[in-house]
């Protein structure tokens, strides 16, 4: 799957969305060395602060299906009438996770940051300089 085609990808799954709360529908999706595109959407909750971010549940799906690495490229939207003309970034707790998968293969993926106006495309370790990870634990 090209880069463009995971930003379509992450766009399609925010549209099952279940934002209630804050009308700020968020897409994730995951792609990994063996081909494989895993998507997660943001989820809320009426106690607001149990909310679980797109790129959250996208790594939970993906671990749930037995997925420990390859995490090769992720690609982040949001909507496209929110949050001007910057790319959306991954929430610093959205970073830790995708980190804990990224590490667990050794990979250090691109972010697709995507914005109305551009994609910025950032590294993990960009995002989360100075990481602590599985490594730290040993
Ligand atoms: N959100 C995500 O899904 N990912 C992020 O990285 C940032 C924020 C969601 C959480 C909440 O449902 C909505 O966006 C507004 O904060």
């Amino acid at each position: 799957m090209t880069d463009d085609e995971l930003i379509e990808a992450a766009r399609l799954a925010a549209q099952n969305s279940y934002a209630p709360y804050s009308q700020f529908a968020v897409g994730a999706a995951l792609r990994f060395s063996d081909g494989r595109v895993v998507t997660g959407t943001n989820i809320e909750n009426a106690s607001y602060g149990m909310a679980l971010c797109a790129e959250t549940v996208a790594v939970a799906k993906a671990m749930a299906d037995g997925i420990r690495g390859g995490l090769d490229a992720v690609a982040v939207t949001g909507p496209a009438d929110r949050g001007g003309d910057e790319p959306i970034t991954p929430c610093g707790r959205c970073r830790q996770v995708l980190n804990e998968l990224a590490q667990l293969g050794s990979t250090d993926p691109d972010v697709l940051c995507v914005g109305p106006k551009e994609v910025k495309r950032l590294k993990l370790s960009q995002l989360l300089p100075l990481a602590f990870g599985p490594a730290s634990l040993d």
